[in-house]
């Protein structure tokens, strides 16, 4: 079976493409490296030991994207393509609505012209906004607070009216909670320009001292320790949800939704207490006021992609820290 993954070199995305390939999967890449490195090629290939295509293209040109489901005859595709950062997308609410839709228009188009049928679709627990209980389930109500969370929401709802239209369509969505993690080779993680917004990389800046001290944004939330909660999840265990959401989507027509997380919340000191045990390692931190627009606490309910795809996450905390920062020192030994 060929699968066109977009955004193929990216942080979820590579690590998909490696259990893809590991499981015997052929893979066509399609990345414009906006937000990734053509170095990951390689990688994933000396991970793997399998050649794969790779196009750097956009997924919103639609006659790049023609041509190369004409070609390549593609059975299925796994959309990753998408700008994340959710200060930027407040800022530039057009850029984030024009790339992060219409990527998902021009494939549908492209797919239903070629008669491609199968979508996973990479969304977020962004599209819970505040949930007023926890954990959380699928069927909980949507909303969100931000333009980036709001084209992971759109997206979802083009799908769903995709499948109404096109009966034969396979689309499973598939609702991540916070990756973090490498790949155990050390040879594919996260690695964002500039400053990081996100916790774990901005942690590990701080271990390896090239970011002085992490702002830990609030103590006064009413969780056990007063700092945010939060479902992290190994980026592996993530890729491997993709695989069993692809078997769902070759096995049943329409749309399905699944919780991509562990079950279990961890507060923003409990993940730097872990990571500083583990990895035998500093990190100096400082309490600071809250950042606009987070939440107390969110973890997921994951029974519904353990009863329907057999999927559960497997790595725990210490693993994820652990390989969080065995990238990075990969990366400095260069
Ligand atoms: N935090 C800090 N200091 C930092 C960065 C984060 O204390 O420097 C805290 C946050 O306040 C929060 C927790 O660490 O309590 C996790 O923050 P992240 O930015 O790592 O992750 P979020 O849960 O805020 O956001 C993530 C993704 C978004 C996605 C959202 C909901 O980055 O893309 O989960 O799914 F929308």
């Amino acid at each position: 079976m060929r699968v066109l993954v977009t955004g193929g070199l990216g942080y979820i995305g590579s690590h998909t493409c490696c259990c893809l390939l590991d499981a015997g999967y052929e893979v066509v890449v399609v990345d414009n490296l906006v937000n990734s490195k053509i170095e990951v090629v390689d990688k994933i290939k000396t991970i793997t030991g399998k050649d794969f295509t790779f196009y750097q293209e956009d997924v919103c040109d639609e006659k790049a994207l023609d041509k190369i489901f004409e070609k390549e005859k593609v059975d299925a595709v796994i959309h990753f393509a998408a700008y994340k950062a959710v200060g930027e997308s407040v800022s530039m609410p057009i850029k984030y609505y024009e790339n992060n839709l219409g990527s998902t228009l021009k494939l549908c188009k492209v797919m239903k012209k070629h008669g491609c049928s199968k979508f996973v679709f990479s969304s977020s627990a962004t599209v819970y906004g505040s949930p007023k209980t926890l954990p959380i389930r699928e069927d909980f109500p949507l909303s969100t607070t931000n333009p980036y969370g709001s084209t992971k929401l759109m997206n979802e709802q083009i799908l769903k009216d995709v499948v109404i239209a096109n009966p034969e369509f396979s689309v499973v969505i598939l609702r991540y909670f916070n990756p973090i993690g490498s790949h155990e080779s050390g040879l594919i993680g996260e690695d964002p320009n500039g400053i990081p917004n996100n916790l774990m990389p901005y942690i590990v800046r701080v271990a390896n001292k090239q970011l002085e001290i992490l702002s830990v944004y609030g103590d006064d939330y009413d969780t056990e320790d007063g700092t945010g909660v939060r479902d992290y999840i190994h980026v592996v265990d993530l890729a491997k949800g993709h695989l069993k959401a692809l078997e769902k989507a070759n096995k049943d027509e329409g749309i399905f939704y699944y919780n991509l997380g562990t079950g279990t919340g961890y507060s923003v000191l409990n993940l730097v207490e872990t990571f500083k045990r583990v990895n035998n390692v500093d990190v100096p931190y400082k309490i600071v006021g809250r950042r606009a627009g987070d939440i107390a606490a969110c973890y997921a309910d994951p029974t519904k992609a353990f009863e329907e795809l057999g999927w559960k996450a497997e790595k725990g905390i210490e693993e994820m820290c652990r390989d969080s920062y065995n990238y990075i020192l990969k990366q400095m030994e260069k």
